[in-house]
């Protein structure tokens, strides 16, 4: 089974940004994190990041023939992004969103997901866990 992990925007800069929300774990960091529970898994994985909205809606579009199934932290575009929302509905590829933060918690405006209307499952508020969540849960219900 593969998977895409796709990172949207200003995640290239965890460790230095908002430490008291995100921790001082870079991305670098998330990136290995990720590759060892997708190993542990038996899952492979492709790990990618961009801060551009256009980036994240072509990575989805590549999903059929070539992912079983996406894993998103679409960062601020998650509140924001009909694109990214169209682009899951049209490949209909099986998809997990993931947050580092519980952003229900937070401000207002990070209530709304467009994401979460088409996501199958939501991990989110266990900072790097959620990703772990997310693998494990495809790990479960695609072998
Ligand atoms: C985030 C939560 C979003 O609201 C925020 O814009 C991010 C990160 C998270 O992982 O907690 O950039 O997706």
């Amino acid at each position: 089974m593969r998977l895409l992990v796709a990172n949207g925007p200003n995640l290239n800069l965890l460790g230095v940004r908002e430490p008291e929300l995100y921790g001082r774990a870079t991305y670098g960091d998330l990136v290995k994190f990720v590759n060892r529970v997708a190993a542990e898994c038996g899952v492979e994985v492709e790990v990618r990041q961009s801060n551009h909205e256009g980036d994240l809606v072509d990575w989805i579009q590549e999903c059929p023939g070539k992912f079983d199934a996406l894993v998103l932290n679409a960062a601020a575009y998650t509140h924001t992004s009909v694109a990214i929302l169209d682009a899951i509905k049209a490949v209909r590829v099986r998809t997990a969103e993931v947050h580092l933060t519980e952003p229900k918690e937070r401000e207002e405006f990070r209530r709304i997901s467009y994401v979460g209307m088409v996501a199958e499952w939501t991990f989110s508020g266990r900072g790097f866990e959620s990703y772990a969540d997310a693998i494990r849960h495809f790990a479960e219900v695609l072998s």
